[in-house]
């Protein structure tokens, strides 16, 4: 069920759980994607009347009261995004919040102090959720990037209000259904980033799922030296090797193509234009690494994206984070967005880096989705239940 659903809600309380989890500097929002990313919802709720709560988490301040994590700190940020003056309660639960509560007009909006100041919130306390509940009459959900958590804010309240999916978390659904749940076949995925260890499962589900799977970034190290490769001084967590063998043979078992570099951009030094030269991944000097896939696997990647009708995007291909070895993750981006804008390519990325990296490249406008979340799309990548979501579907 989605806001299409509610109408007559002038002067219902509505409890909206979002993700104003956003990096702060010096008590300013550095990065304002996620609240302008549910500014839809709540301007939609307000504009129909509702009293519109805000509950969010910030940070991990493992149920105690943490100044630093007060989310008074991104109230100014939000009032900016909305447009709008947003109210703040003290507490998510209690007399503050009630009594705020009882101050809103039809159409005002409040947000309530961070919900994992409370012990009971990542429990999923019943006592605690129906604390929160005492104070709404529905609950609507339009926090996706915190779906993969069983919290009472995020799971719990849709157990004891009638709930349902807010704008974006409906979008974000959308866009996953569009990438892995029944997306237009071929199917090329990119996995990249540093580590093999944080990605098994996602590695594993993917090919089962995926026509092609790319493995770039630091991650293909392990996978080259798992073939006998030597890879020299590149990052490569050689531990990992009968893992890496065990996702290649699942691979060939689900006929899913296994991409990895051909070649490399090596360098001595990890720091901005260091001295570098392209070679052969068989040709990895023994006191260089890897820092960026070469030219020719840029133009194997790229022909894999012009063959593929979806592509889902996680993890940079090489360390895009300083110049040159930005080069490949800017042209596969680039090469991406191009194909789905001319109408070829359903493009869905997600994950911390991967949205840096596409902003890097100017193109993460031109995506088909791009999602905010970090934690929530990996876990949909490895195919895990997300307890915030399944809740949703579950209503009648
Ligand atoms: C995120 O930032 O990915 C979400 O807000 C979830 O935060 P968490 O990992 O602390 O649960």
């Amino acid at each position: 069920k989605t806001l299409d659903n509610l109408t007559d809600i002038a002067g219902k309380r509505v409890l909206v759980r979002v993700d104003l989890n956003v990096p702060v500097k010096d008590g300013k929002v550095t990065d304002a994607t996620r609240i302008e990313r549910v500014a839809p919802t709540i301007q939609e709720l307000s504009k129909k009347g509702a009293k519109v709560v805000l509950l969010a988490h910030f940070g991990r301040p493992k149920g105690e009261v943490v100044a630093d994590m007060s989310l008074q700190q991104i109230l100014p940020a939000v009032n900016d995004v909305l447009g709008a003056k947003v109210h703040f309660a003290a507490d998510c639960i209690g007399e503050p919040a009630a009594a705020a509560i009882a101050a809103m007009a039809n159409g005002d909006i409040l947000l309530l102090e961070n919900t994992r100041f409370h012990k009971g919130e990542e429990k999923n306390n019943p006592d605690f959720t129906a604390a929160l509940a005492a104070n709404g009459d529905i609950y609507v959900n339009d926090a996706f990037s915190a779906a993969h958590r069983a919290h009472s804010s995020t799971e719990g309240l849709a157990h004891l209000l009638p709930a349902y999916a807010g704008r974006t978390m409906q979008a974000e659904l959308e866009a996953l259904e569009k990438g892995l749940g029944n997306p237009a076949r071929p199917v090329v995925a990119i996995v990249g980033g540093a580590k093999v260890s944080t990605k098994i499962d996602l590695l594993m589900n993917l090919v089962k799922k995926v026509d092609a799977l790319v493995i770039g970034g630091g991650m293909a190290n392990t996978f080259l030296a798992a073939r006998g490769t030597d890879v020299g001084k590149s990052l490569c967590e050689h531990d990992l090797a009968d893992t890496a063998k065990q996702i290649m043979i699942e691979a060939a078992t689900a006929t899913c193509a296994i991409v990895l570099p051909e070649d490399g951009v090596v360098a001595r030094e990890f720091k901005a234009n260091a001295e570098n030269e392209v070679v052969d991944v068989n040709a990895i000097p023994a006191d260089a690494m890897m820092l960026d896939v070469g030219p020719k696997t840029i133009e194997a990647v790229n022909a894999w994206i012009s063959r593929a009708s979806t592509l889902v995007w996680n993890g940079p291909l090489g360390a895009f984070e300083i110049a040159p070895f930005d080069t490949a993750t800017v042209s596969a981006a680039k090469h991406a967005a191009a194909e789905t804008k001319a109408g070829k390519l359903v493009s869905v990325a997600g994950g911390g880096d991967t949205v840096a990296a596409l902003n890097h490249a100017g193109v993460a406008d031109d995506f088909t989705y791009v999602s905010t979340a970090g934690g929530a799309f990996l876990e949909w990548m490895e195919g895990k239940p997300l307890p915030g979501v399944d809740i949703l579907r579950q209503q009648k």
